[in-house]
């Protein structure tokens, strides 16, 4: 086995559903009362811009009740002590990651304190409600959306990712259910270039058996035994 020195994280939903953030795919198959095709596509965006602006609004204002749990925290330690590369990957679009201190950290699916300007498209910090209407910052158009991609959109910074998995020594996916791509695949991309591979996961993902181990829990529980773990024995 090859020694450990360049560590990808690719993080999920799971790992803020014990700091009160609702998972996307709960068992009632809804994300807090939405179908997933309501809110989270282009289509429903165009179709109904003011349901969607506020479903965000909600979740925006929801962030300020929140707070980073021990996974964020052991992660953002794993960050400032590893003495390799390191990149923290998360789905999420709340800020825990970015509370708990995490710095090498790249929001792939956007962030809900950013919006989007469709005249100039300019990202923006957001903390108040886009259904208000206010003008971009940049250009002085009133044309914000939400800063998320939704569904038939690229990710952010995928070059960046694509090559981070493909000279990293180890994959770890925390708290994602392996449904949506491209996440889904980056363990098969990292395995592919000869990493280790590690899921931390309340049940097993759809991509189970792509990981070299799984270890099945709480990321509360599991996460910062893990870095304790890597910090000391790595
Ligand atoms: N600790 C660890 N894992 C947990 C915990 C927990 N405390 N609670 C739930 N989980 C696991 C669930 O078992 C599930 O496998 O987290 C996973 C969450 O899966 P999803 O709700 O599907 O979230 P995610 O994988 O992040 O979704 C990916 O889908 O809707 C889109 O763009 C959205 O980024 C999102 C993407």
């Amino acid at each position: 086995m090859r020694e450990i020195n360049n560590i990808v994280i690719l993080t999920g939903a799971g790992i803020s559903a014990e700091s009160g953030v609702a998972t996307f795919r709960g068992p009632d198959g809804l994300w807090e009362g939405h179908r997933v095709e309501d809110v989270a596509t282009p289509e429903a965006f165009q179709r109904d811009p003011q349901l969607v602006q506020t479903f965000y609004d909600e979740r925006r204002a929801k962030l300020k009740t929140v707070h980073p749990n021990a996974a964020h925290k052991a992660l953002a330690k794993l960050e400032a002590e590893w003495g390799g590369d390191f990149l923290l990957i998360t789905q999420n679009v709340d800020d825990l990651h970015d509370r708990a201190g995490s710095n090498r950290l790249l929001h792939m699916h956007g962030e809900l304190l950013s919006g989007l300007c469709l005249a100039c498209e300019t990202r923006s910090p957001v903390r108040g409600r886009l259904s208000d209407d206010p003008a971009c910052p940049h250009c002085g158009e009133v044309a914000m959306r939400p800063d998320i991609v939704w569904f038939g959109e690229m990710p952010y910074q995928m070059e960046r990712i694509e090559l981070a998995l493909a000279q990293c020594d180890l994959f770890v996916s925390i708290g994602t259910s392996g449904a949506v791509y491209p996440a889904a695949g980056f363990v098969r991309s990292a395995q592919h270039y000869g990493a280790q591979t590690l899921e931390i996961n309340l049940d097993p993902s759809e991509g189970s058996l792509y990981f070299d181990e799984s270890r099945l829990g709480k990321a509360g529980q599991l996460v910062p035994v893990w870095v304790e773990d890597m910090l000391h024995n790595g």
